[in-house]
C-alpha cells in the first residue's frame, strides 16, 4: 500500500502545476473576503483558473463566495489573489482552509494580504468602517498546525509576537493619514461561526478583548506565520454587536455593506503592494 501524501507534496505539486502556467514569482498572495471580490478589478489579469481546476484545492461553496486564483499585476507588481476562500464553517478541515496558504509559500510567495468583514463590538465602530487588524484572538474549535510538524514549513511552535507586520502596517497608516483616509485599527477575534453572534457572545468577543469578531482568517494567519510568510489584515465592520446597537445582521447586510466599504480597502490594499 502507497502512503497518503504529505501536506508539504501536495502543496508542492499544486504549486509546481501553478508555476507551469506563469513565468514569475508574484510578489503577493492576496486573499479577498465577502464582498470584497471586486478588489480583482484592479488587477490586470494574466490568468485566472477556478478552484476544481486545481489539482488538490478544495472547492467553495459558499454563496456569494466564487472560487478561483487570478494570476496578475497589481500596482506594478504581480500577485496572486483568491476570489473567495475556504471557511471552516463549511465544512472544510482546517487543512483544507490553509491549504492555499503553504501552495503560496510553496511557489515562493513570502507576502500575504487578508481581508474579510466582521462584526464590531467596540463602541468606537460603525458600519463600514475600515479596520487594519494588528493582533488577533483565535477561539476556533481546532488549530490548524495540530499533528505532526513539518520542519520544512516551520517550527512546532510558532512566535506569535507579530502576526501581522508592523511595518506594513506602518505603510499604511501613514498613506491613510496623508490622505485623509479614516481608519480604525483593532484586535480580530476568529469564532467558528457559522451562526451570527448572540448579544451575550458579542459582549462576550468585547470582555476578551475583541474590536471585532468573524469567522475565517485567524487560521490562514497562522499557518502563514508558521512559514515565516508576512501579513496584512484588513477588515470591513459590516454589522456592529454592542449591547446599545445590535441589529439584525443577515448575509445580505453582511455583503452590502462590505461592497460600499470596497473602494477604500481596496486603495489601501494597492498602495500596501505599490509601497512595500
Ligand atoms: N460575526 C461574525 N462574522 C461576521 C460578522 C459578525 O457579526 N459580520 C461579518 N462577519
Amino acid at each position: 500500500m502507497s502512503e497518503a501524501k504529505s501536506e508539504f507534496d501536495l502543496s508542492l505539486e499544486t504549486a509546481r502545476f501553478l508555476q507551469n502556467k506563469i513565468d514569475y514569482i508574484p510578489e503577493y498572495a492576496i486573499i479577498l473576503g465577502s464582498g470584497l471580490g471586486s478588489l480583482s478589478k484592479d488587477i490586470t489579469i494574466d490568468f485566472e483558473i477556478p478552484y476544481h481546476d486545481i489539482p488538490n484545492f478544495p472547492v467553495s461553496t459558499v454563496q456569494g463566495h466564487k472560487g478561483s486564483l487570478i494570476f496578475g499585476e497589481l500596482s506594478g507588481k504581480k500577485i496572486v489573489a483568491m476570489n473567495g476562500r475556504f471557511h471552516y464553517y463549511e465544512g472544510y478541515n482546517m487543512k483544507q482552509v490553509t491549504f492555499p496558504e503553504r501552495v503560496f509559500w510553496q511557489m515562493g510567495i513570502r507576502k500575504l494580504v487578508v481581508s474579510n468583514a466582521s462584526g464590531g463590538v467596540n463602541r468606537n465602530f460603525k458600519i463600514g468602517d475600515v479596520m487594519l487588524i494588528t493582533d488577533h484572538i483565535n477561539l476556533f474549535p481546532e488549530h490548524p498546525l495540530r499533528g505532526q510538524n513539518d520542519e520544512r514549513f516551520g517550527p512546532r511552535f510558532v512566535n506569535m509576537s507579530e502576526p501581522y507586520s508592523k511595518k506594513m502596517l506602518q505603510v499604511v497608516r501613514k498613506y491613510a493619514t496623508e490622505n485623509n483616509i479614516r481608519i480604525k485599527e483593532g484586535i480580530y477575534l476568529g469564532l467558528q461561526g457559522p451562526t451570527f453572534e448572540t448579544l451575550a457572545e458579542y459582549t462576550m468577543v468585547r470582555n476578551m478583548g475583541g474590536d471585532a469578531v468573524g469567522m475565517s482568517t485567524v487560521p490562514e494567519v497562522i499557518v502563514a506565520r508558521h512559514m515565516d510568510m508576512e501579513v496584512f489584515g484588513i477588515s470591513v465592520i459590516t454589522d456592529i454587536g454592542t449591547a446599545e446597537f445590535i441589529e439584525e445582521v443577515n448575509h445580505e447586510e453582511v455583503l452590502k455593506a462590505a461592497k460600499n466599504s470596497e473602494p477604500v480597502v481596496r486603495e489601501l490594499v494597492a498602495k500596501l503592494v505599490e509601497l512595500y
